[in-house]
């Protein structure tokens, strides 16, 4: 329906007694007008029935699923519906919305469009490892155009959890560790869903998650407590989320957890006091999925409770659960909650549709020969697959047995290696399962007679059954073997025999990450690795290519096996991309955006913790009274910003263009890259500062720039970066947001610990 087939409907309306309401306007004085007026004829229940999200049940992740949909469309109760897909099922939804409720009022329509649509790119974790803003907003922009295209317009990304704990599955989901680098992400992926115009019918209204503090759950333990200093979140856990809504984001989910005593859905603070008088939010508020309902488990009241202080605290929406639709009407009549408050929610939701032109056009994101013709584009398949290329980590090469020759046998080994299901990684509920090449499919889609493939899964993704099932649900599936574990390994083993160089596919299994997939050991299962150590008996050259969702602890792996290629999980054309690397038709250049531990007992471990009292001395690894551990040494075994390449970089020395920067000045740092090497690749140049004395405990360093370069073999770059106040201001004890005049070191590196390092002063 266009704007003047509602135009008609309007006119009806008018007949029928009720004003008529303009449609067509591109102001924010007329936007508030139409709204104004559409709002005087809505009665209490009508406006309570737009705070209303329910899920079409395709997928879930709780107990609940709605009910009784179509009668309260019908009845002006639901505001919009996630996880339902094709513009022939939204069409049909939204048709009883505008032509059969009273109001006619759109629907709007959200899903999960975490890393793709149905072009998945690579896990989130891996898109942040490529350091490639660019690429990473035309990843949003890709999966925008195609979810668009096939009926919606809101998408539950991007997710800017900050997380430092590898054990929490949902790492996988985010952009890392870093606040930084989360940040600038976070950013680009609100520009690369939005666009530069949300009513377009090619973009998708943003929804920053999971507000706030989601990734630092105690023990890394899923939907678990934080309790946090504010210093720390304010300078640490909180500027992703301001960075996303500052670059537009028009809504915000709550997030499940606790926050220092009060669960973020309910917590006033949180959600108005910081997100929309401190930061100046404009969009809507979701909860996540029945969250107010689970504030009862948090044992802050009955359902009626929860959903007045909810709506109280600042959320507009509320996802699955129906607290606001079952009680805010009878909290209102017992002034519990005003009507004011049911109005600015009611008011933000429809800002939001209208933003997206629905009342303009509800059909617009319905047309189905657009779908056929956009979802898997050819482009978009050339792009995920250039992508999950640079998403790939290589950890170690060793006499540089990367990249493989294209010709003899190779022997392609592990639970891992021919599983198309695992390859889009988790939360890729739109991912067209069917038709995802395995590794193996991909390695014999790029070197067809070339090189002689033989394969064996060598053993089974765990030894424990009941667990392998509960790390392969939602159609990831994993064969098992049930024969003795000896017999599958003698015949992996004899497979491996015949072969000139053996790759063992390892590791996770997609849905061994993700939401509640949390884990204690972040180890490759012991299953796989007794598999990795006959491998490694053979005495053949072994590839690791490591298939995982969080930072593992591979301590074993790098003392013994030659070359490491850590691929996560990189979407539809993972196959095809790891054979790219792994035969050296694409140099790998990725970073890693989490730390890797020696022992899960060091986490929470990152590069940006505090200085200590009782520091450790310069090259020492144990000090009585110092801070450390008696068996582990506090190094990570790979450290933030780490990845090699099959070229070499050499860095010149760095130099500062002034010693003291004024506050309102710039301050440049150069260094020369060479590529030292034979191949042509990309290095993403570091850049951290660390403030020498501050009036509050400052982190060791802070990421605070970086650039990816390409560079030829023997080819050497100048790479500059820019330094002025706003790169070295903090919260402080009061939380304002200054810079201290003082002295600052900048290091600049190829990871986080292999810097070179300068000084200057910051002048009043
Ligand atoms: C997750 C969210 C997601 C929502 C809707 C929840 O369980 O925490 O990230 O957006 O479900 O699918």
């Amino acid at each position: 329906m266009n704007a003047r087939i509602y135009t008609l409907i309007l006119g009806a309306m008018v007949m029928a007694g009720l004003p008529a309401l303009q449609v067509k306007a591109q102001s924010g004085a007329d936007m508030d007008r139409f709204i104004d007026e559409l709002m005087q004829q809505m009665t209490i229940e009508e406006k309570i029935g737009q705070l209303n999200l329910v899920t079409a049940g395709e997928v879930t992740t709780g107990s609940v699923v709605s009910t009784g949909v179509e009668a309260k469309i019908k009845e002006g109760k639901i505001g919009g519906i996630f996880s339902m897909t094709t513009p022939k099922r939204i069409r049909a939804a939204q048709e009883l919305a505008v032509n059969q409720s009273r109001l006619k009022i759109p629907l709007i329509f959200g899903l999960d469009v975490i890393h793709g649509y149905k072009t998945i790119f690579p896990i989130p974790l891996g898109l942040a490892a490529t350091w490639d803003l660019g690429l990473i907003e035309e990843t949003a922009r890709i999966s925008a155009v195609e979810a668009a295209a096939d009926g919606l317009n809101w998408t539950f990304s991007p997710m800017v959890d900050v997380s430092r704990d590898a054990r929490w599955g949902r790492i996988s989901e985010g952009s890392g560790e870093d606040t930084y680098l989360t940040s600038r992400i976070a950013e680009a992926m609100v520009h690369g869903y939005q666009g530069n115009n949300l009513a377009a019918d090619n973009t998708l209204m943003a929804c920053v998650k999971h507000f706030a503090l989601y990734g630092a759950a105690e023990a890394g333990r899923d939907y678990n407590t934080t309790d946090m200093s504010l210093h720390r979140m304010y300078n640490e856990y909180l500027p992703p989320y301001k960075a996303a809504i500052d670059a537009g984001a028009g809504s915000v989910m709550t997030s499940f957890n606790d926050i220092n005593g009060v669960p973020a859905t309910a917590n006033k603070w949180l959600m108005t006091d910081v997100l929309r008088d401190q930061w100046g939010f404009h969009g809507f508020v979701v909860t996540d999925y029945t969250a107010v309902n689970e504030l009862m488990d948090h044992g802050l009241g009955d359902l009626q409770e929860v959903s007045a202080r909810s709506l109280q605290a600042g959320i507009d929406m509320d996802m699955v659960g129906e607290g606001f639709l079952s009680t805010l009407k009878k909290s209102l009549d017992e002034g519990r909650v005003s009507e004011v408050d049911i109005d600015r929610a009611c008011r933000r939701i429809l800002e939001a549709k209208y933003q997206l032109g629905l009342f303009d056009d509800p059909f617009r994101y319905c047309d189905e020969s657009r779908a056929e013709r956009t979802l898997l584009a050819p482009a978009h398949l050339a792009k995920a697959r250039e992508v999950a290329g640079k998403s790939f980590v290589l950890l170690k090469n060793d006499q540089q047995l990367l990249p493989l020759k294209k010709k003899g046998t190779v022997a392609l080994i592990g639970p891992l290696a021919n599983t198309g299901s695992n390859m889009p990684g988790t939360w890729s509920v739109s991912a067209d399962l069917e038709h995802t090449p395995s590794l193996l499919e991909g390695m014999r889609a790029l070197l067809g007679e070339q090189v002689n493939i033989i394969h064996h899964q060598g053993a089974n993704l765990l030894e424990d059954a009941d667990y392998q099932e509960r790390a392969t649900m939602f159609g990831r599936t994993i064969p098992r073997d049930d024969r003795p574990e000896a017999e599958v390994l003698a015949e992996a083993v004899a497979t491996a025999q015949q072969a000139d160089v053996i790759v063992a596919a390892l590791g996770e299994s997609s849905e061994m990450s993700g939401e509640s997939s949390s884990r204690t050991d972040i180890g490759i299962p012991a299953i796989q690795q007794r598999l990795l150590a006959e491998l490694l008996k053979t005495g053949k050259p072994v590839v690791l290519v490591l298939f995982t969702g969080r930072p593992l602890t591979l301590g074993w792996e790098d003392a013994h096996v030659p070359a490491i290629l850590n691929v996560w999980f990189g979407g539809t054309e993972t196959g095809k991309a790891v054979a790219d690397v792994l035969f050296g038709d694409v140099n790998p250049s990725g970073k890693l955006p989490a730390t890797f531990p020696q022992h899960v007992g060091q986490v929470p471990l990152y590069y940006s913790h505090k200085k200590t009292g009782r520091p450790l001395a310069e090259g020492q690894w144990f000090q009585k009274f110092r801070s450390n551990y008696l068996d582990v040494s506090n190094d990570p075994l790979y450290p933030f910003g780490y990845g090699l390449s099959y070229t070499t970089f050499a860095y010149g020395e760095i130099s500062l263009s002034r010693d003291n920067l004024p506050s309102n000045g710039v301050l440049e740092v150069y260094v020369d890259v060479r590529n030292t090497g034979n191949y042509g690749g990309e290095e993403v140049v570091q850049l951290y500062i660390s403030d020498v004395a501050g009036s509050i405990t400052r982190p060791v360093k802070e990421l605070k720039g970086f650039q990816k370069i390409w560079l030829e073999p023997g080819q050497s770059k100048r790479v500059v970066f820019e330094l002025t106040v706003e790169d070295l201001k903090f919260y402080d004890a009061n939380l304002d947001h200054v810079a201290e005049p003082g002295e600052f070191v900048v290091a600049v590196g190829t990871n986080s610990r292999d810097v070179q390092e300068g000084r200057f002063t910051l002048t009043d």
